[in-house]
């Protein structure tokens, strides 16, 4: 296809691996901002890398300059109610040295990635891109930066940048090299360590979904937009059905929401203080954003973009491909439907969507 030379902030992140994996397969140019060796997930790909961190304004600018596109994907990602200034340094700092420099060498479109947590949502209702964030809710730091990193995507293209926000909601799917939140999940579920799960449910989007909103948003997308990206809201339940129907069932332990809130919120400023550095999986916000039980209309991105949202069961069966192929997950030791396609029976789900 040929668009020029396009950036790809993130690139060793779930989104951003498996973006550029997609840009390159259509022969396009990719240009990737790393701050570190970036370890398996761009082994072997040919990208130009250029170092950097997100903080660094001049590291930016020369990652973007001589760019026709780019993609804004890295952020840290965290559900803890620590590390404040970092994520606001990084999420909100970052984006807008990013659009700077879009803006000053005159990149013709950048997407943003959102996220569906800065989203006003009311419960029991599916929202849209319309729907404001009220900001006086208790919110984990990470929520209020990409909030503010959407208010500095408005603030470039006020200024005459043309940008798109593509907002994600939970991501499942191959190429999971950190891992991710849900990668963990299923790793943990595959190895037996999962044995109890909080009832509610959420958007979730298969990486591939989100790369191809990333790409459309680019291609057809109305500058100063944003499109949310979803490929199906599912239950907890649901989506531990699809973790069994691949790895194999097992009987997890429910325990009611307030229950486990009530746990994360005493265990969560022990861990903190105890070990600082250690990404909690129980953190009230994760517990919260289950409860809530939120839902996005993805409309606009359909009918604007021409989205077509896949499957989160073939993402979650991608996901688990990709684990055991890397050695990640013993597959000789499963007993779903990947093993049962190789001539293994199944056994009865313990949990059922
Ligand atoms: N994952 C989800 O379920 C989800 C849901 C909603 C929205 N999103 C959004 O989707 C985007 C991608 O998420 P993801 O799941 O792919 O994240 P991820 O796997 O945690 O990857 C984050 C990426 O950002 C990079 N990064 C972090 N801090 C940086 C810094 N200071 N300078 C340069 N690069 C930095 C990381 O690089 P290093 O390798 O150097 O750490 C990594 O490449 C993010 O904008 C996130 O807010 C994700």
């Amino acid at each position: 296809m040929g668009a020029g030379m396009i950036l790809v902030t993130g690139a060793t992140g779930h989104l951003g691996a498996n973006l550029v994996r997609e840009l390159l397969a259509e022969r396009q140019d990719v240009r990737v901002l790393l701050r570190e060796a970036a370890g398996p997930a761009l082994d072997g790909l040919a990208v130009h890398r250029v170092p950097g961190d997100l903080r660094d304004r001049e590291a930016v600018r020369r990652a973007v300059a001589g760019c026709e596109e780019v993609y804004h994907c890295a952020a840290q990602v965290s559900t803890s109610s620590g590390g404040k200034r970092e994520i606001h340094d990084v999420n909100v700092v970052g984006t807008h040295h990013v659009l700077a420099a879009a803006r000053q060498a005159g990149v013709r479109r950048v997407v943003v990635t959102g996220s569906l947590s800065a989203t006003g949502w009311r419960r029991g209702v599916a929202c849209t891109e319309e729907d404001l964030f009220y900001p006086f809710g208790e919110h984990t730091p990470y929520t209020v930066s990409k909030m503010l990193a959407e208010h500095e995507c408005a603030k470039a293209a006020a200024q005459g940048l043309d940008v798109v926000i593509a907002t994600s909601t939970a991501i499942i799917g191959p190429h999971d090299y950190r891992p991710s939140r849900m990668g963990r999940l299923l790793l943990d579920f595959a190895h037996g360590r999962l044995m109890a799960y909080v009832p509610g449910g959420f958007e979730f989007v298969s990486v591939k979904d989100v790369v191809s909103g990333h790409l459309l948003a680019m291609r057809r997308g109305v500058a100063g937009r944003k499109y949310l990206l979803s490929t199906h809201y599912h239950t907890v339940e649901e989506m531990l059905g699809f973790y069994g129907e691949v790895c194999g069932h097992r009987r997890l332990l429910r325990v009611p929401s307030p229950v486990m809130a009530g746990l994360a919120r005493a265990t969560a400023p022990v861990v903190s203080v105890l070990a600082p550095r250690h990404e909690m999986r129980l953190t009230p916000a994760a517990v919260g954003f289950l409860r809530s039980r939120r839902r996005a209309d993805c409309s606009r991105a359909i009918t604007e973009l021409g989205y077509r949202p896949t499957s989160v069961r073939q993402a979650v069966e991608e996901a688990f491909a990709c684990f055991v192929r890397r050695g990640q997950i013993d597959g000789r030791r499963t007993t779903g439907a990947l093993r049962s396609r190789a001539g293994r029976s199944t056994r009865r789900p313990a949990v059922r969507s």
